[in-house]
C-alpha cells in the first residue's frame, strides 16, 4: 500500500497539498491527513480521488508519535510522500507574551515535525520516497517580534538539509519550502492580522501554487525551494550581509 501523509491538512497550505498530491500522485493507494479538526479532514476525504484516512491528532501532545507509529506498524504502508506542513506562528515580544503561547511554537513546527519524522522514515523505502517540510522565509534570518517563530523554521531548514544528507545514499530525497506570506487562517491565529506593518508590505503567495510547485520540486530532487523572486533575493542577501544588519530590515 503506497500512502502520502500531510500534517496541517485541515486548512490553509496543507489544504493545497492534499490537491498538489491527488493530481501529482493519482496512483496512491490513500493519503493520510493529519490535524486536529476531524470534521475539515472529514470533508476533504468526501470528495477525494484518492482514498483518505482521517488522523485527528494534537501534534503538541507526544501520543500522537506513538499513535502514528502504531498505526504505521499495523498498517505496514510504504509513504511515498510525507508533508510536514502543521506550523504555528506568534507575533510579540516575547516579554509580553507567556511561555504556553512560545513554547507552542517550538511544540510544533520543531518537536513535532522532528518525532513525525522518525517515526515515518522506517516506513519510506529507499529510493522512492520525499520528506516536504515546511520551513518559512523567517529562517533565512532572525525576525524581532516573532523571535521563536523564526528560530523554528531555522531548525527546520538546517534539520531538512542535515537529514537531506544523511537519506542521499538511500535515494530519499528531503525538500525546505519556504514561502514568504500567504493568506491562511495562520495570520489570524498568529495575532498578525493588523498588526504588522511589515506583512502589509511585503508580496503574496498563492498557497495553491506554493504547495504544487514544492511536490513537482521535491520529486525531481531539490533541496531548497523559495517562491517569488523577491524572497529568493532576500535569502542570497541574508546569506551575503550580517545578521546584525538583516535583522533591522526583517522586523515584522
Ligand atoms: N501563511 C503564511 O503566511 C506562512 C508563511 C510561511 C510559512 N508558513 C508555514 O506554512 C505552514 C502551513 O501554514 P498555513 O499558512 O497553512 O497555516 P494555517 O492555515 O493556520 O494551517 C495550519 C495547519 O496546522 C494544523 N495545526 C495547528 N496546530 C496543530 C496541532 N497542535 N496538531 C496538529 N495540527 C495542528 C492546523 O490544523 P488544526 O487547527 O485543525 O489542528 C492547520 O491544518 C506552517 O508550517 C507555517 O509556519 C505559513
Amino acid at each position: 500500500m503506497n500512502i502520502a501523509i500531510i500534517t496541517g491538512a485541515s486548512a490553509g497550505l496543507g489544504i493545497s497539498f492534499f490537491h498538489s498530491i491527488c493530481r501529482r500522485h493519482p496512483r496512491l493507494d490513500a493519503i493520510w491527513l493529519i490535524a486536529r479538526r476531524e470534521e475539515r479532514l472529514q470533508e476533504l476525504a468526501k470528495d477525494s480521488p484518492i482514498p483518505v484516512v482521517v488522523l485527528p491528532m494534537d501534534l503538541t501532545d507526544p501520543a500522537a508519535y506513538d499513535a502514528l507509529a502504531a498505526k504505521l506498524k499495523a498498517e505496514n504502508p510504504a509513504v511515498r510522500v510525507l508533508v510536514n506542513n502543521a506550523g504555528v506562528g506568534q507575533l510579540d515580544n516575547i516579554v509580553d507574551s507567556d511561555w504556553p503561547t512560545q513554547a507552542r511554537m517550538v511544540d510544533l513546527n520543531c518537536r513535532a515535525l522532528t518525532a513525525v519524522t522518525t517515526v515515518v522514515l522506517p516506513h519510506m523505502e529507499p529510493g522512492c520516497g520525499t520528506v516536504i517540510n515546511v520551513a518559512s522565509i523567517a529562517s533565512f534570518a532572525p525576525n524581532a517580534r516573532m523571535t521563536v517563530y523564526s528560530s523554528t523554521k531555522a531548525y527546520v531548514m538546517s534539520f531538512s538539509r542535515g537529514l537531506r544528507e544523511e537519506l542521499k545514499a538511500r535515494g530519499n530525497n528531503v525538500l525546505a519550502v519556504c514561502p514568504g506570506p500567504m493568506n491562511t487562517e495562520f495570520l489570524a491565529v498568529a495575532d498578525i492580522t493588523g498588526r504588522s506593518p511589515m506583512f502589509k508590505m511585503l508580496p503574496y503567495s498563492d498557497p495553491e501554487k506554493v504547495a504544487d510547485r514544492a511536490v513537482a520540486l521535491a520529486a525531481k530532487g531539490r533541496a531548497v525551494y523559495t517562491p517569488r523572486l523577491f524572497f529568493k533575493f532576500y535569502r542570497v542577501l541574508a546569506k551575503l550581509l550580517p545578521h546584525s544588519l538583516i535583522i533591522k530590515l526583517s522586523k515584522t
